[in-house]
């Protein structure tokens, strides 16, 4: 049974290159889940790209003297490479200045007030008197009216914990400049979450295998719904497809109403880059589609609330009724919303912002894509808050990788080698032989279940556990002792090469570049594990290039399943896996993310 799965990872801020932290919530956890889907034969279309809008482009780019557009392009350049580097298989890996997203956007946006959903408010609100903007609460920093403490932020007061509106803080001042912002009447939309109260709840009701950091997370948020503003006072963003405010210079739709459609939105971009331009809808519609969103905690609530929300209206489905958008039809809410915790450094969350950052294009560059889907995948924040360090690093790179997996590969092909050049044929297998044989093919339900339902961790470590017994296995037959006992010694060694290559596909939606090097060590041809690659597109003939992810993955070979070694088969002498990194580096770290 072949299911169409959509895949979607979260789209990455172009406010600056990206850190681990970024990546361990929604890159290397979602690649894995799609890598294993296509290897079971499931159509999966895995689909996201570079959050372009909003007011944090806007002001990286003020400080780097550019326009917001050329902030965007530059960004959304160095995060294609870095996710490219990794190894991260989208099937489209796009951006949100395109026309086809403004379109998209904007059609979601006609379909919900067209439904009831969207309603106007005014308010008074904060703008920066030199520019016009919206300082959005976040940059706003004063007097918290309720502690007193001085370094509150105009949406809460780290301090106290309190929530705040801008206008109550005392002293209010920009974060950016220091300028003292006007507070002055604004007519925005807001998205009527009240109005999806019910539809929410009980679509959230039957979600029960959800992770319960998520689950509980939304149940609470969705009881206490209000109005949310789905616009700013702002000239960078889309813009809002009403009469009147059409052409309006400093309105636009909010930054996070718009990333969330770009699931949707690089769907439908997908399906006309392939030349099938309906295809989007397989995975968006009906019995046979499903969906996973892979993120870091700080962006469940838009991904179990508001997008549902979204969803639901311009489905025409919730408590003021309503018809479909023409355009999509009647659109699927999301099958499962997998979130990871903070990878965090040294007890703070590794962020850009905070400057205690280790980005992954240095870590790509002198580790390679492998060392880093291993730490985050079996040490990564999955459920908790984690810290990353280098000790932690370099002993699981050390021990694990090399001394574990890559030596079990390079021993058992190397004595193979030594011994026949080739796979050696098995004589009788002993009960010590099929137990082993037997354990890693159990390997494919039970690594292939826990990958099925996410939990990525024990999935790795129930076959790294597969890579122990291997291991003991070898201590215990001593075929390096077997001279006088060639038969025997093929036997062990044959049973090692199978195992070998059986936790080799284990560990292909993990460790994909090195696997394809173990495939062809035991004499396999062609692609195994597929990379993404970059290609230059654009818009139409006027209009500009830009960079995507994309890539042919279903030549892959890679398929779930024990593929039988075939004695005879030619084995070179192995080359090594993963080199041992030097201790030191526990303690000082590289030079490009010294320890302090
Ligand atoms: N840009 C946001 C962040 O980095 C994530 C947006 S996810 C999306 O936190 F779905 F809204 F696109
Ligand atoms: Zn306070």
């Amino acid at each position: 049974m072949c299911a169409h799965i959509l895949t979607t990872a979260a789209w990455p801020y172009a406010n600056g290159p990206r850190h681990i932290g970024h990546v361990s919530g929604f890159g290397v956890p979602s690649d894995v889940f799609a890598r294993y889907m296509r290897m079971c034969g499931h159509d999966v279309l895995f689909v996201s790209g570079t959050d372009e809008h909003g007011t944090a482009i806007q002001v990286k780019a003020d400080s780097e003297g550019l326009t917001p557009q050329g902030t965007a392009d530059k960004y959304h350049g160095i995060i294609v490479d870095d996710l490219q580097g990794l190894g991260l298989t989208y099937d489209l890996y796009t951006r949100t200045t395109t026309q086809n997203h403004e379109r998209v956007t904007q059609e979601v946006f006609s379909s919900l007030y067209r439904n009831g959903y969207i309603i106007e408010q005014t308010l008074l609100g904060a703008i920066s008197p030199s520019t016009g903007r919206t300082l959005a609460d976040r940059y706003i920093e004063g007097t918290c009216p309720i502690c007193g403490y001085d370094g509150a932020r105009g949406d809460q007061c780290d301090e106290c914990g309190n929530q705040l509106d801008p206008i109550d803080l005392i002293n209010p001042h920009s974060r950016i400049d220091g300028e003292v912002p006007e507070f002055v009447e604004t007519t925005h939309f807001f998205l009527d979450l009240p109005a999806f109260k019910d539809q929410l709840t009980a679509w959230l009701d039957s979600r029960v295998d959800w992770r319960p950091n998520v689950l509980k997370f939304s149940h609470n948020f969705v009881k206490e719904l209000k109005p949310r503003a789905i616009t700013r006072d702002l000239d960078w963003g889309v813009p809002i497809p009403l009469d009147g405010w059409r052409d309006e210079p400093m309105k636009r739709i909010y930054v996070w109403f718009d990333a969330v459609i770009g699931y949707l939105s690089a769907s439908i971009e997908w399906a006309r880059r392939v030349g099938r331009p309906e295809a989007w809808r397989e995975w968006w519609t009906g019995d046979n589609a499903a969906s996973r969103y892979f993120m870091g905690k700080d962006n469940i609530v838009f991904h179990t609330v508001i997008w549902p929300a979204m969803l639901l209206g311009t489905n025409g489905a919730a408590s003021l009724g309503g018809t479909p958008s023409l355009d999509f039809g009647v659109l699927d809410l999301p099958t499962e919303i997998v979130s990871s915790e903070f990878l965090t450094m040294k007890g703070s969350k590794v962020a850009s912002s905070r400057g205690a950052s280790i980005f992954v294009g240095d870590f790509l560059r002198e580790f390679g894509p492998d060392a880093l889907r291993y730490y985050i995948a079996v040490a990564g924040p999955e459920n908790q808050d984690t810290d990353f360090t280098w000790d932690e690093f370099i002993r699981r790179n050390n021990n694990e990788l090399a001394n574990e997996w890559g030596n079990l590969v390079n021993r058992s092909i190397s004595m193979a080698n030594k011994a026949h050049g080739a796979v050696p044929a098995p004589g009788e297998l002993q009960p010590i032989d099929t137990e082993l044989l037997e354990a890693s093919a159990l390997g494919f339900k039970t690594v292939g279940d826990l990958l099925g339902a996410c939990k990525l961790k024990n999935a790795i470590s129930e076959a790294m556990r597969v890579v122990g017994l291997a291991n003991q296995y070898l201590s215990a037959t001593e075929p390096w002792k077997l001279k006088d006992d060639p038969l025997r010694r093929d036997t062990i060694l044959f049973v090692t090469l199978q195992v070998v290559s059986d936790v080799n596909t284990l560990l292909t939606p993990f460790l994909p570049h090195s696997c394809q090097k173990v495939y062809e060590m035991l004499g396999g041809e062609g692609i195994w594990a597929a990379q993404p690659e970059i290609r230059y597109v654009n818009e139409g003939d006027n209009q500009p290039d830009y960079p995507v992810l994309t890539g042919d993955y279903k030549t892959a070979k890679a398929v779930w399943e024990s593929r039988p070694v075939t004695p005879g088969t030619p084995l070179d002498k192995p080359i090594p896996l993963f080199p041992k990194l030097p201790d030191e580096l526990a303690e000082t770290g590289p030079e490009w993310a010294p320890i302090q």
